[in-house]
């Protein structure tokens, strides 16, 4: 295995404790919160492998990602620039960053992720240019010095972890000032009514899911974190993060009928949605909530 083990599971571990392994050789030991989180990753990297495979999987990817180009930084002559993929699991964003001659560095909890991740990026080619590192997120403010990243991914993770905003106040320190952009991607509330009335037809959950502050994740099963863009401003601002774009990922690719083929009409189908995402009264019920943020300065 190439990539860095920052944190290893010990065989005969208490069940609740995690040993992490620093960099240095430094051990430390310290609380996992969540144990389900983790067994759901591990055994479920080779479905959400395959769902990235899907024509949803690769809207939400290439949606968040086409969004994420119009503001990514400029590179300076003589300068590389690096990106944190924060919980990158497969290395889809990853593989892409490296193409575009980012240096990534690819932290994830789940071995069974950082395997797939380092496979793609052999695939293509990029292994030179992407660390991967086997880590939990809250333990990143000290595993990556701060002001280390012109770019920081946080795509489908905030969802998953014990104290969102926490995350967040460590991720603004980890910017490289005020140029350095972090892409934010949660669940959205408002989605998960829509996709209870439309696509499973359960009136009682739409309407529960009106207030709801967990929703089932389907894929790898237990719950997932929503979010909605009010609730997720006031934890920007708290990190000292400034939005400077909020777009809507799949608005209405989940209940197209029958009829016309994801597949075939997969290009018609994104830039329709790369439109209704970017006006406030579609993207308000996208099952994705998309922020730009940088630092405040
Ligand atoms: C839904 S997947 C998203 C993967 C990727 N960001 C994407 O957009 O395709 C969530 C990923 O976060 C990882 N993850 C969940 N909790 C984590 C934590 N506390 N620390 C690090 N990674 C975590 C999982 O292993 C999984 O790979």
């Amino acid at each position: 295995m190439r990539y860095q083990s920052v944190a290893s599971f010990s065989d005969n571990r208490e069940p609740d404790a995690i040993l992490l392994v620093h960099r240095q050789g430094l051990r430390l030991s310290c609380m996992k919160t969540s144990t389900q989180t983790d067994d759901r990753f591990q055994r479920g990297a080779h479905k959400y492998a395959a769902y990235l495979d899907t024509p949803e999987g690769r809207l939400r990817l290439d949606l968040a990602f086409a969004t994420l180009q119009e503001f990514l930084p400029v590179r300076q002559a003589g300068h590389s620039l690096s990106a944190l993929d924060l919980g990158g699991g497969t290395g889809a964003a990853a593989v892409r960053l490296a193409k575009l001659d980012f240096h990534v560095t690819l932290l994830d909890s789940s071995p069974a992720m950082l395997e797939i991740a380092e496979r793609a990026a052999r695939d293509a080619g990029v292994i030179d240019k992407i660390v991967l590192e086997h880590g939990d997120v809250s333990q990143s403010a000290s595993l990556f010095q701060s002001g280390s990243f012109d770019l920081i991914l946080c795509h489908n993770l905030l969802e998953y972890v014990d104290d969102p905003g926490a995350v967040l106040r460590g991720l603004g320190r980890m910017m490289r000032g005020s140029p350095a952009i972090l892409s934010i991607l949660v669940r959205n509330q408002a989605g998960e009514v829509f996709k209870a009335a439309i696509q499973a037809g359960d009136l009682a959950a739409a309407e529960h899911n009106l207030s709801a502050g967990w929703g089932q994740e389907s894929l790898y099963g237990g719950k997932v974190r929503l979010f909605t863009p009010e609730a997720l401003e006031p934890m920007l601002q708290e990190a000292s993060l400034t939005p400077v774009a909020r777009r809507g990922v799949r608005v209405i690719a989940d209940y197209l009928p029958p009829q016309i083929s994801r597949s075939h009409e997969y290009h018609r189908i994104l830039e329709l949605e790369r439109k209704l995402g970017n006006r406030m009264e579609f993207a308000a019920a996208a099952r994705y909530i998309q922020f730009l943020a940088r630092r405040m300065s």
